[in-house]
């Protein structure tokens, strides 16, 4: 009965000009492991779930970037979005699939761009989630302990009196600002959510049915059409109708049913550029360069990476972000790292 549903829809701003929208960071080896960080996911869920039972849900036009990276997916798996929406409407479409086919089903839910240590571990965890949400009614998230106010993730207050694993949520805060992150860390009983759900296909149809009944009108209205021919007219006309929004903001924040298992093992989101240099093998002046023919001379803290192994000299910068594709060069610092999602929107209106 155990299904995924691999998020893969979104384009990695942030890691402009590397990711586009064209090819977002997902179908990238960000890490020089290999393999792209979407194949990465691929196998590492394959330890506990079906490959048949492996779903890809992305925008239409990455259908063929999926196919040709995880060749072991058929067409049926690719759940294909004709507008973007956000995490909230593409996991709703996808369960009430999973649900017709398999009204039993418990799911994890996961994006296809994380990096994770211990393999081991993340299947323990995901495991013992499972059998929790095999006997109740619960939305399961894996929390990670926080390290400093990050106000990109969501922040989990779970039951301080809990003994076992799995413990009571008393509130889910989706992106706070800075002052209130900075609050719940020195609270002590606070985790980051690392994004990564599991439950079954009835508690989080049942979520979005209480806490987003406009949603799920909408995609109800469809019920007969799902895993049928007549599905993708139906999404065609009635997905770019749904609401813009997150899964965290749509059914997470609001629901009491939330239970959190900490974490056992090495997470890292990989969101900026910043998260990336903090996993690649650095140089002794702490330079993290993408080939032998990059030079950092009076220099340290950059991310050098070129696409080609092209020569590049660095002197006298500090703490960068150097980067390029083959008609862009970026040169920012890792300081001012969220803010490239805002540049890339100043340079398509620009150019
Ligand atoms: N299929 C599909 N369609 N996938 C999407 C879409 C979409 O429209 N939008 C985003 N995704 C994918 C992204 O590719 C990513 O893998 C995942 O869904 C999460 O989206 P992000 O945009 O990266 O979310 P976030 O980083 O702002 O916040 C989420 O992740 C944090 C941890 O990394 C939240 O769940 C936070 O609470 C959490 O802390
Ligand atoms: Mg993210």
């Amino acid at each position: 009965n155990y299904y995924a549903i691999l998020m893969a829809g979104g384009v990695g701003s942030r890691f402009w000009p590397v990711s586009t929208a064209e090819f977002p960071k997902q179908f990238h080896d960000m890490l020089g492991a290999g393999n792209t960080l979407i194949q990465k996911t691929f196998q590492r869920l394959s330890h506990l779930i079906p490959k048949e039972n492996i779903y890809i849900l992305t925008n239409e036009r990455y259908n063929d970037l999926v196919l040709e990276q995880l060749p072991e997916v058929t067409q049926k798996q690719v759940v294909l979005e004709p507008a973007m929406r956000n995490t909230a409407p593409c996991i709703l479409y996808a369960s009430l699939k999973i649900q017709k086919e398999n009204p039993d089903a418990i799911m994890i839910v996961a994006p296809s761009d994380h990096w994770i240590e211990d393999e081991k571990a993340f299947s323990k965890n995901v495991q013992e989630a499972f059998d929790y949400c095999s006997q109740n009614d619960a939305l399961m998230t894996l929390g990670i302990k926080p390290s400093f106010p990050n106000t990109g993730y969501g922040y989990i207050e779970f039951d301080k009196t809990a003994e076992k694993v799995i413990k009571p949520v008393n509130q889910f805060r989706e992106k706070p600002d800075y002052e209130t992150a900075k609050a719940f860390i020195d609270q002590g009983n606070f985790l980051w959510n690392a994004g990564i759900f599991m439950w079954s296909a009835k508690s989080v149809i049942k979520a979005f049915q209480n806490n987003q009944p406009d949603l799920y009108s909408l995609f109800k209205s469809g019920i007969g059409v799902y895993n049928t021919e007549d599905e993708t007219g139906f999404i065609k006309d009635n997905y770019p109708k749904a609401e813009n929004i997150s899964v965290d903001y749509a059914i997470m924040e609001k629901s009491d049913n939330v239970k959190v298992i900490a974490a056992e093992f090495d997470w890292n989101d990989l969101g900026t550029w910043g998260s990336l240099y903090d996993k690649l093998d650095k140089d002794e002046n702490n330079n993290a360069v993408s080939n032998a023919r990059n030079l950092a001379e009076n220099a340290t803290g950059n991310l050098i990476r070129t696409k080609t192994d092209k020569i590049v000299v660095v002197d006298g910068l500090n703490d960068y972000i150097i980067v390029d594709n083959e008609d862009t060069l970026l040169i920012y610092p890792k300081a001012k790292e969220q803010d490239i999602k805002q540049v890339l929107q100043r340079v398509k209106s620009n150019f």
